[in-house]
């Protein structure tokens, strides 16, 4: 029989045994979260469009008021309403007997019937509350009322001297491992031959010492590199292996793309594509426990990356048990309008979904795939920021199913932090299972298989 943890013992590792941790975290996501849908610019005057996420068929259209996200099941017979047609402004008629919803999912007519078909107001199919933000539709997905966006949402979607630009891409995987993929040093190995990374290799990156703390929504780590590795030589000695790169070739052509003029094409942005102790400035200055919306994993399933000028925003939205959509953000502040066209027109279509999102972006959609997420795990001290966001999602599920539920005690213990100055926090952050306390990967176990 499966037992439930006890609410003070969190374990957010697998080392077999009854309880898997993993499955604390809704395969399905975290229902009461807004989430990104569809671009506005999508919806059709006259056609709906459906859109899969978390496991709900959604019935987009153009209503009176703005978008409207109804279920996309006709509660006559069960059609999809998204294959039918917006005969009239601000309704979509079911394709099968011509029931006619309104934005509010109410049946204002039966156009199989006649005008005066009793069932007309009658019924009703579940309406999802829906918000336009940086031209993009995002839902709300609870049972309940809405939050405000703005206490939900990264800042930098409202600040209008911002730019959003957006993409989407489809991952054959759990949303949770796609979260997961996330700020370790797989980058320098599995992205060693992605054109961003073979014009300008990454830093090799390791994180000794880092805490990761819990801030708001999210988690963020101390700091994202101890600039130990990588001033490591790229060609290193593995004992009974040999040289890893194997070759040096990827080097040849590095200096052309180091300063400018061509420099703009490995990096996102200004700061350095992987994230190191000199690019993550956000992450420096006032107390790491006080900072909101920082680089990191958020929930309900957000991965934020800072790159100074760039502000990353992967959210992985779960449509399936294997299906996971990838909706990009990468918001800006353009310096002149001339730099704004310069963004829209060639960083957006080139560096960002090209090369960032599809070329790099898709080896570790690819990678995956065929990744299993129910197999006792053996992690080192390179994915304390996946463990921590798992600390996060684990009690956030325990909670009620969102952050702001965790008592404040709760999250003051993991961050050391003590507000009472009776009371003397505990100043190491528990560790998960598998890591040590103080991140040192010397005591812990490589992981084999
Ligand atoms: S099934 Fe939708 S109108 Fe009949
Ligand atoms: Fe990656």
């Amino acid at each position: 029989m499966k037992t439930q943890a006890q609410p003070d013992s969190l374990r957010v590792v697998h080392t077999g045994g009854e309880h898997d941790p993993r499955t604390e975290i809704p395969a399905l996501g975290f229902k009461d979260y807004w989430y990104p849908v569809i671009p506005v610019n999508k919806i059709r005057k006259r056609k709906p469009a459906r859109v899969r996420l978390l496991g709900v068929d959604l019935c987009i259209f153009r209503g009176k008021s703005g978008p409207a996200a109804i279920s996309n099941v006709c509660p006559h017979r069960g059609v999809s309403l998204s294959d039918g047609d917006c005969h009239f402004a601000g309704t979509v008629s079911c394709p099968y007997h011509g029931w006619t919803f309104d934005e509010d999912g109410v049946v204002v007519g039966i156009l199989s019937e006649g005008p005066d078909s009793p069932a007309a107001g009658r019924a009703q199919v579940r309406t999802y509350p829906t918000t336009v933000i940086r031209g993009q539709v995002f839902a709300w997905m609870g049972d309940g009322p809405p939050t405000n966006p703005e206490d939900d949402l990264p800042p930098e979607f409202f600040d209008e001297s911002c730019i959003s630009l957006t993409n989407r891409r489809t991952w054959k995987t759990n949303w949770r491992q796609a979260l997961e993929n996330m700020n370790d040093n797989h980058v320098f190995y599995t992205h060693i031959n992605s054109v961003q990374v073979l014009l300008r290799p990454v830093p090799k990156i390791s994180f000794k010492g880092a805490k990761p703390y819990i801030t708001g929504s999210g988690i963020t780590l101390s700091h994202y590199s101890d600039d130990t590795l990588n001033t490591r030589p790229y060609q290193e000695e593995y004992p009974g292996l040999g040289l890893w790169p194997k070759h040096r070739y990827r080097l040849t052509w590095t200096w052309l793309f180091k300063h400018p003029p061509l420099s703009w094409i490995p990096n996102l942005s200004k700061g350095r594509y992987q994230t190191s102790s000199d690019a993550a400035k956000f992450n420096e200055g006032t107390d790491a426990f006080e900072r909101e919306w920082n680089q990191g994993p958020n929930m309900p399933g957000m991965m934020r990356i800072n790159m100074g000028d760039l502000l990353f925003t992967r959210w992985c939205v779960p449509v399936e048990d294997r299906l996971t959509r990838l909706y990009y953000f990468y918001t800006t502040r353009p310096r002149h309008k001339l730099s704004e066209l310069w963004i829209r027109a060639v960083k957006h279509p080139l560096i960002y979904k090209l090369l960032h999102d599809r070329n790099l972006g898709q080896q570790d959609g690819d990678i995956l795939e065929n990744a299993r997420y129910d197999m006792p795990e053996r992690m080192t001290a390179f994915d304390i920021e996946t463990l921590a966001w798992r600390r996060l999602a684990i009690l956030s599920s325990r909670y009620g199913g969102r952050h702001d539920l965790i008592p404040q005690e709760r999250i003051d213990r993991i961050n050391g932090v003590s507000r009472d100055p009776e009371t003397s926090a505990d100043p190491v952050p528990e560790a998960p299972a598998g890591v040590s306390p103080d991140g040192a990967s010397k005591e812990v176990p490589i992981p084999v298989g």
